[in-house]
Parts: C-alpha cells; structure tokens; sequence
C-alpha cells in the first residue's frame, strides 16, 4: 500500500545527497519524514539489513504497527545487526515472508525508554516490557494486550531472554528522542505452548498435559499462566501419578489443571502482586526469599527454576516439583476467570499497552531462583568492543547525527 512512497533499503544504503524521494501518497499513518531520517541514519552507523526488513515488511499488520508506533514517546528501538539478520534469513524459511517480517518488527520496538543498562534490572531479576507486536494472528493475550518481552543484565551486559535464541545488547544509539540498542540476535516472536515445553526439553509435561487434553484448551486461551514441572519433577511423583492415573483419572486432571491460571499472564515481576486461581479453581500462594520465588498450590509448594518463557498467549514459569492437589473448585475456576477478563478489559482501556514498560517493574527474585540466568554469565559476560569501538569511530565520523549517542 506504501511501497511507492519509500525506498528504505536503498535510502540506508546510500548517503544522504543521494537520496530520491518518490511522489507520496497522502495522508501517511506514520510520519514519513521520522522513518526516512532514521533509515537513514541507521545506515550510516552500517546497519542496512533492518531497512531491508522494514521494506519488507511494511505493509503487514505488524509493519504498520510498527511504522505508526515507532516515532512515540517512550519507545525503545531494538536493532539486529547485519549479522544477525543474515543468521535469521538463513534459520528461519518464513524469514521473506511480510506478515512474519512485520511481527519481528513490531516485537522489537519497546514500549519504554531503555537508554543503557541501569534502566534494565540485574540478574537474577527480569525486567519485563512491552512491545509493539499485537498482531492478532500471532499474539492472543487478554484484553488485547501487546507481546511482552523479558530483559536481564549480567555483569552489565543486556541480555534479551527468549525461548529460542539469546540476544545480547551489542551497543547503544539515539535517534532524535529514540533510544536504539543495537543486538546481535533477531529476536524471534513467541511460539506456544508446545513449542515452548519442546524448546525446552520439557518431555514429561509434554506427555503429561496431552494425556489429561489441556493442549487443545491452553492453545485456545487469551492471556494464561502456566507452572510447567521439570522432568525432574515429573520422574519424582511418576509412581503416584501412574497409579493414580488407573485409579482416578478425574484426580489427575485436576492436579495438572492446578498448575494453569486461565485469563491472566502473570510475569515474574508480577508474582505475588495478584492473587490466582488455577484452571481447577484451586488457590495459588507464592512467596519470596533468599532462596528464590516459591509457588503453593494445595499442600505442595514448588521453587521457580527459570521464570518467563514468553508465549503468544500467556507465559510459563518452569518449576521444580509437581503440584499433587487434586481437588477441584468449579464456582471458584469461573468467578476467577471472568474476574481475569475484566481486570484485562479495564487494563487495556485504561492503560493500553504501555502499562507493563513505562514502570519497568522488576522482580524480588534471589539469586538462586533462576540459577541458570546466573550461571551462564561468564559466556555472555565481555562485550564484544570492536562492535563498540566501530560505533564510536563511526559516531565521530558523523558527528551530526549522533549527538545524543550513548556507546556502552
Ligand atoms: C515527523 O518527524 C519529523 C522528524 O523527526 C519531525 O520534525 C516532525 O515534527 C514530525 N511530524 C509529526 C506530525 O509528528
Ligand atoms: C495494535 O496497536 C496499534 C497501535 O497501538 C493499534 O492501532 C492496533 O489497533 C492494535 N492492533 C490490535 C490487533 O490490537
Ligand atoms: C504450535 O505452533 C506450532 C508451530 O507454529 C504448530 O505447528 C503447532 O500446531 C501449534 N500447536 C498447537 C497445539 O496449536
Ligand atoms: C534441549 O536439548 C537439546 C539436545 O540435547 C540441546 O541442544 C538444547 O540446548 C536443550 N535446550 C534446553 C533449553 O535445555
Ligand atoms: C478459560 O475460560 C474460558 C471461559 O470459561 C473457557 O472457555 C476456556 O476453556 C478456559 N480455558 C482453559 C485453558 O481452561
Ligand atoms: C476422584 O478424585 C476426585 C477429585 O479429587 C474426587 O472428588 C473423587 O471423590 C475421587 N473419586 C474416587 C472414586 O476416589
Ligand atoms: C524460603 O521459602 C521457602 C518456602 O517457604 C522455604 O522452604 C525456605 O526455607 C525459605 N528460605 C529462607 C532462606 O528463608
Ligand atoms: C539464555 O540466557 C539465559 C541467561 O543468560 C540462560 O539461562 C539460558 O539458558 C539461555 N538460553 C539459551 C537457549 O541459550
């Protein structure tokens, strides 16, 4: 629909005495002369590939959303570098598709502004944010509310933790009022459910969840919370639950469904703030301490292993020990679903999108709680300073544009 008014690929690409305009369709939804400034200026600093993506995928419901969001205030603009893209481009077969570009688009403007690591919380804390990326047909949380995305620091490098690749922040730019951080992953957007639990090696809740038929239902869900046992977990409790399973299957299904809040996604940073109620309608109590985020259901309580696994509709947390409450309150599984839906209706009328990353809340975690965040450190942990220095070299080389350029 725009394609004739914008030439962002060869605009990055060239230096700003050559570019061309083509006659523009009026009126635009987004503010041309912002988007060609930044490709441009985009270009300059060396990274092409993101207008190429932008060219794209401009005309998809994730570009557009892209497009009309990224000049407002409090935005944060994520940027893969050209490395990074050509890694996707190769990993990823839908990566020439335009509705796929537009929604890894959109999943990289932030709603926030996120100007260098002090405004990320540390490891083991996540700092939980906003993005653009609401496309319907890949993010289905309640009330509407756009795609989250999950952030940590470990020894001050900016990590962007996601279920399939881990982005690291590279370095940092300004854009007239936009902070950019430059990444050395495309981020991808989302899976669901199955995808997540296969990520991340979790058989047992893979057999579990399809025996007693919550994939179908969890699928279908807007806006769910999910305690996913490890394996560990599973093989723990695997003689009750075989035998229970020949006794009583109503029992099993009960205690599974004990692990699933229906209507609500509650990240870390927001554990304990709401009160929850599983899919079976029992009770959740969580707690915190020096030794991590504890999550009761019934009489058991579990310790959280790793928090946030974003989800196109909900988020799970992986925990350590398998809810073994098998009872069942239907008045209170309805009340609290349709109490989700209208707290999700009043949140995104009242604070759109926006209500998550322009506070940045942050987690009370321990280290302990999400050891693997912690762990893993030392291999993200030196910044990659010819990328770093490149930049600086580049933003005295044209001084002009980046006045406001901030290299971490
Ligand atoms: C569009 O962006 C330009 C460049 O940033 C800015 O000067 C102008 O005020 C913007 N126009 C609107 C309508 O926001
Ligand atoms: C996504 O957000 C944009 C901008 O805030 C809005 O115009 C659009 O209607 C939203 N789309 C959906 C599907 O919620
Ligand atoms: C989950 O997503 C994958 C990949 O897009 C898809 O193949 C699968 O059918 C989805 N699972 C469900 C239960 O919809
Ligand atoms: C899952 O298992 C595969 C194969 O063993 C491994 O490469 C991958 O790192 C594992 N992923 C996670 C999240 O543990
Ligand atoms: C969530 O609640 C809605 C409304 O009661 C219901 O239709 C849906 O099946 C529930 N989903 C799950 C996963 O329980
Ligand atoms: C099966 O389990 C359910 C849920 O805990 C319980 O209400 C029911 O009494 C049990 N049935 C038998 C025969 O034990
Ligand atoms: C933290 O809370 C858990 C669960 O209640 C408990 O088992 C653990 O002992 C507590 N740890 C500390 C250090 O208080
Ligand atoms: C991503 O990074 C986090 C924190 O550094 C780590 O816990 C996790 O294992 C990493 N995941 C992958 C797939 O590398």
């Amino acid at each position: 629909m725009f394609s004739k008014t914008l030439t962002i690929a060869a605009l990055a690409a060239v230096s700003a005495a050559q570019i061309q305009l083509t006659p523009r369709a009026a009126p635009l939804p987004f503010n041309l002369t912002f988007v060609e400034g930044l490709a441009e200026f985009l270009g300059k600093m060396g990274f092409t590939s993101i207008a190429t993506a932008v060219t794209l995928g401009m005309n998809s419901p994730g570009g557009l959303d892209f497009l009309t969001n990224i000049q407002g205030n409090s935005k944060t603009l994520l940027v893969p570098n050209n490395a990074a893209f050509a890694t996707f481009n190769k990993a990823f077969p839908n990566s020439n598709n335009p509705s796929f570009v537009g929604d890894v688009l959109s999943y990289h403007l932030i709603d926030g502004i996120f100007n260098d690591s002090s405004a990320f919380s540390t490891a083991p804390d996540h700092t939980v944010a906003r993005t653009a990326l609401n496309d319907s047909a890949s993010t289905q949380l309640e009330g509407g509310l756009s795609q989250a995305m999950v952030f940590s620091v470990e020894v001050e490098v900016i990590h962007i933790l996601n279920q399939k690749t881990n982005a690291t922040v590279t370095g940092s730019l300004s854009f007239q009022n936009l902070p950019i951080q430059i990444i050395d992953t495309v981020i991808d957007i989302p899976g669901n459910f199955s995808t997540a639990i296969g990520a991340n090696n979790l058989t047992g809740a893979s057999t579990v969840f399809s025996q007693v038929n919550l994939i179908v239902p969890i699928q279908a869900a807007n806006g769910l919370t999910i305690f996913v046992p490890s394996d560990t977990a599973f093989a723990n409790v695997q003689s009750t639950l075989t035998s229970l399973s020949a006794s009583n299957l109503t029992a099993v299904q009960n205690a599974v469904s004990n692990h699933v809040i229906n209507g609500t996604t509650i990240y870390s940073t927001q554990l304990g703030a709401i009160s929850a109620v599983s899919i079976a309608g029992e009770p959740f109590t969580f707690a915190s301490n020096s030794s991590g985020t504890f999550v009761t259901s019934g009489s058991t309580t579990a310790s959280v292993l790793v928090a946030d696994i974003v989800l196109s509709n909900g988020v799970m947390h992986i925990i350590d020990t398998v809810f073994l409450n098998t009872n069942a309150n239907a008045a209170a599984a309805a009340a609290a679903f349709s109490s989700a839906v209208s707290v999700a209706a009043t949140e995104a009328a009242v604070v759109p999108t926006a209500a998550l990353a322009a506070v940045a809340i942050t987690t009370t975690l321990s280290s302990s709680s999400l050891a693997t965040t912690s762990t893993s450190a030392s291999s993200h942990a030196v910044p990659t300073f010819p990328v770093v220095n490149a930049l600086r070299a580049i933003a005295v080389l044209v001084g002009v544009y980046v006045g406001a350029a901030v290299l971490i």
